[in-house]
């Protein structure tokens, strides 16, 4: 991947991106927000099947990623998981393990057993794909040839990471979505909703995790 490694700091285990003033998960509990928001958001684990496909809008820590993995593999589906995320500023391995360090439930030696400074854009295991796109998600959107079953939308805060929310990139989030497909995201600021709904989903507000009022969630119309 190479490019402009992120910049973080700490509270306590939980990485805050010094770019962009904003931490990668709930202070918290991290895990607990990402099965609320992420996977019962999107229908998961019921809707997992050989070859389901999530993709993901930040790669981050890979928590979010980890979670679903073990997710499939608790649900004993036979087969496999496909998992594509697009990330422009990746974190080091150091610091993923770090960060990972409180996920005992989480396989985390899936991305930690590496030499590498970043996790490979492609890795592949027992039963999971796992591909991370490098660069700016709108670009690399433009040129996906894949289509995702669910979308994990999973920017910083609208306010700080704009990029990551703009109608023209929840457009292509739709045209990269199966008939059918769904998306989720812990954010209920009323321009990505409106965004989400022109790009063609039905779009709901549901009530958010912890102190979070309210998170959205969608079909694809
Ligand atoms: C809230 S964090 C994601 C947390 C992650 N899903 C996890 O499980 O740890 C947001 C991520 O979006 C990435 N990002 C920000 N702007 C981006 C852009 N324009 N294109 C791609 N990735 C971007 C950041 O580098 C960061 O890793």
């Amino acid at each position: 991947m190479g490019q402009d490694q992120h910049k973080i700091e700490w509270r306590g285990n939980v990485p805050v991106s010094t770019r962009f003033d904003d931490p990668f998960y709930s202070l918290d509990n991290g895990l607990a927000e990402t099965e609320y928001v992420f996977l019962e958001g999107n229908d998961l684990p019921a809707r997992f099947r050989d070859g389901f496909h999530v993709a993901e809008l930040g790669f981050g820590t890979g928590l979010n990623f980890l979670a679903t993995l073990a997710a499939f593999r608790a649900a004993n589906v036979s087969g496999r998981l496909r998992f594509t995320s697009f990330e422009a500023y990746p974190m080091s391995v150091a610091d993923l393990a770090e960060a990972l360090s409180p996920f005992t439930s989480l396989p985390t030696d899936v991305l930690l057993d590496t030499d590498a400074e970043t996790i490979p854009e492609t890795l592949i295991g027992t039963d999971f794909d796992l591909t991370i796109v490098p660069g700016d998600a709108f670009g690399s959107l433009l040129a996906w040839d894949g289509q995702a079953d669910a979308w994990f939308l999973d920017g910083f805060a609208p306010a700080r990471n704009p990029e990551m929310w703009t109608p023209d990139l929840m457009a292509e989030v739709a045209r990269h979505t199966s008939p059918g497909g769904t998306f989720a995201t812990y954010t209920a600021v009323g321009d990505v909703r409106r965004a989400l709904s022109a790009a063609g989903f039905e779009v709901s507000r549901v009530p958010g995790y912890g102190r979070k009022r309210h998170m959205t969630r969608g079909r694809l119309a």
